[in-house]
């Protein structure tokens, strides 16, 4: 049999090959985000609302995390009653109706219930084919997860619009007796359609995302309670085991420096500088890791997206929800590229490179 001969084959590349050896090119789909939306519940807490409930004061909130205000969901107000809502806007926004979709993926680490999927809940209430549908935890990187997932799916085939949703509904596991951690979180969702399309010319859409994972960070940002090791008893409710436990400044330390890496990594592998990125919707968590992540990647605050001064940090949701708002600002107009970019527990981070259409 004929060996394959390999030498004049092109680089490899996460996209395929653009040319064939011969130079000419091939037409090959790019996956574009057609649609976005959001889902915030009406209810507002304040800094001086969290001086009420626990031993804290307005001016520390603000300065240590530039955090104002979150949103707080009503008790009929579930991550999946708010994954529909946003997702039926990002389905409006992207001129589809629900029966278009062909996957639904939702990223949460609040889900309505250990099992059935949210996505499952998503995809019946909004009236769609019995297409695909299924959760992914990755906590605050989720979404970049699901992106990636997506993406994948959707280039390949045979989906061609893909609905992935952040949502959570983190003040249902938030302890509201610890002053670390209650004043930083915030319920919302966010959503995204993928749509396959072709491209002629300098390619659009989603171009690259890198992700990554440290489990032996993990014990830095979990909830201890509620699987299978420490499942529900009254003793694990008692001792708290059932809300949200962080090392603050472990994970702080470790967000700049995996966010920084992986931002520099898509940079680097498509080649461009940093100041070709015309603008980076990061996780909403902390204006000071942000900060800091402006400053070693020496990219200018004006060039971040941030709406964490109203909604705090919404984990799965904060980089949709931010996504959605910055399309709709103006944040991302044609040719121009962004960076989103995020971690998480487990510990998870990730970065995806994007060039309007
Ligand atoms: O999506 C990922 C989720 N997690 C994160 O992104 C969190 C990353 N970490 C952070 O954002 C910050 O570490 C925090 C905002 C959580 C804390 O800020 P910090 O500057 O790292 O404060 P700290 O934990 O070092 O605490 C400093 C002081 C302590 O008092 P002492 O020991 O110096 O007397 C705390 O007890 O601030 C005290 N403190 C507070 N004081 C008033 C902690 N929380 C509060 C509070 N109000 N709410």
């Amino acid at each position: 049999m004929k060996t394959p001969d390999f030498s004049t084959a092109p680089p490899f590349s996460r996209e395929g090959p653009t040319e064939t050896p011969s130079g000419q090119s091939i037409s090959e789909p790019s996956v574009v985000i057609s649609g976005t939306g959001h889902y915030l519940p009406h209810k507002v807490l304040t800094n001086t609302d969290l001086t009420k409930i626990v031993d804290t004061n307005e001016e520390w909130i603000l300065t240590r995390t530039g955090i104002s205000e979150r949103r707080i969901a009503e008790p009929t107000e579930t991550s999946g009653t708010m994954a529909t809502e946003a997702a039926r806007m990002a389905i409006a926004n992207a001129n589809l109706q629900a029966e278009d979709i062909d996957l639904v993926i939702v990223a949460t680490i609040t889900p309505d219930q250990p099992f059935p999927a949210t996505a499952c809940y998503v995809q019946t209430t909004l009236g769609m084919r019995t297409i695909a549908a299924f959760d992914v935890e990755a906590a605050c990187s989720g979404f970049l997860y699901i992106l990636d997932i997506a993406h994948a799916m959707v280039r390949n085939g045979p989906y061609r619009h893909a609905l992935i949703i952040g949502t959570e509904k983190l003040s249902a596991i938030t302890d509201w007796q610890d002053r670390s951690t209650c004043i930083l979180f915030g319920d919302g969702a966010g959503a995204a359609v993928l749509s396959r399309s072709s491209f002629s010319g300098k390619k659009t859409g989603i171009l690259d995302t890198t992700l990554g994972a440290d489990g032996a960070n993990g014990h830095i940002l979990q909830m201890p309670g509620g699987g299978c090791r420490i499942p529900a008893t009254p003793d694990s409710i008692t001792s708290r085991q059932h809300f949200l436990k962080m090392n603050g400044r472990e994970v702080f330390k470790l967000a700049v420096k995996v966010m920084e890496k992986a931002s520099l990594d898509i940079l680097a592998r498509n080649h461009l500088q940093a100041d070709e990125i015309h603008s980076i919707i990061p996780h909403q968590a902390n204006i000071r890791i942000i900060e800091m992540l402006s400053s070693r990647l020496e990219i200018p605050m004006e060039r971040f997206f941030i709406n964490l001064d109203q909604y705090g940090n919404t984990s799965a949701a904060s980089i949709p929800i931010a996504l959605h708002e910055a399309r709709e600002s103006g944040f991302c107009p044609s040719g121009a590229y962004s960076i989103l970019v995020g971690f998480g527990a487990g510990l998870t981070w990730g970065a995806t490179l994007i060039r309007w259409p």
